[in-house]
């Protein structure tokens, strides 16, 4: 299995950890999301595609939507149905989705979107999307214009690089419009310098390198955040920016 593969598959080993400590989205990213549908008001047929613990799953539910959660890893499709109710959650693979052609009005992806192979997922999209269905890629990732958080940062930083996505031409397809690109605030309540530890090792880069090294990445992480003003004095909030990426089904 390449490095790729190793660490798509990788989050289920951490679990329930992820389903602790990663942080959620803002429910303005969901509704910005959606716009392109107009006002309508009935609930609104919605896949979570890879929808890992349930992150962004528990926040379309409690828009109201009827949720369908697709998700290829065991372990965090166990924990996603412990804690998500109300939700149908399936097994399932974004370039392969166990969905029917034309049955929802949206699909939303939640930092995932980096680990499908693209030109397989993006034509399966399409065809489970009613036409004028919306596309929804996001990510929470930290705010790296804060210093503190841009330090972290590169002390977390391991021998295995981070995934980033291609902001521009990460939706290019003939099956959808171009695609809109927009920010939203947000922000991780951490309790302690350890709970912010947990958060950054349920990442693939921290799960897939060995112990040793990962041993030497928490303990700098621990000597930096009780040595920062920001992160050594009880709880604190994590800065953190939701970017959200959009695009429309098109008519063929
Ligand atoms: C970083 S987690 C994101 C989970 C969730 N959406 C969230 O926002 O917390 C990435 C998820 O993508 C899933 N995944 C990896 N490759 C996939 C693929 N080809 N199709 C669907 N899901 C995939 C993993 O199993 C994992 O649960």
């Amino acid at each position: 299995m390449d490095l790729h593969a190793r660490r798509a598959d990788s989050f289920g080993a951490q679990a329930e950890a992820y389903a602790e400590h990663r942080p959620d989205y803002p429910v303005a990213a969901i509704r910005w999301a959606l716009e392109p549908l107009g006002d309508r008001t009935e609930r609104l047929d919605v896949l979570d595609l890879a929808a890992g613990t349930g992150k962004l799953t528990a926040g379309l539910v409690a828009e109201g939507h009827c949720v369908t959660a697709v998700e290829p890893n065991e372990q965090m499709l166990s924990e996603l149905v412990r804690r998500v109710h109300g939700v149908r959650a399936l097994p399932g693979h974004a370039e392969h989705i166990p969905v029917p052609d034309q049955t929802v009005d949206a699909v939303f992806v939640g930092t995932a979107f980096h680990w499908f192979d693209q030109e397989k997922a993006l034509p399966e999209i399409a065809r489970v999307l009613r036409p004028g269905g919306v596309l929804a890629a996001m990510w929470a990732e930290p705010a790296t214009d804060v210093e503190w958080v841009r330090e972290l940062e590169q002390v977390s930083a391991s021998s295995v690089e981070s995934q980033r996505h291609d902001p521009v031409s990460i939706m290019a397809h003939p099956l959808f419009a171009k695609e809109e690109r927009a920010t939203f605030p947000h922000s991780h309540r951490r309790d302690s310098p350890e709970a912010a530890i947990a958060w950054i090792n349920t990442h693939s880069r921290l799960i897939v390198i060995d112990d040793e090294e990962r041993a030497a990445i928490n303990e700098k992480m621990l000597a930096f955040l009780h040595q920062r003003p920001e992160t050594s004095n009880g709880p604190f909030d994590v800065p953190l920016v939701a970017e959200v990426f959009r695009t429309v089904r098109v008519s063929e």
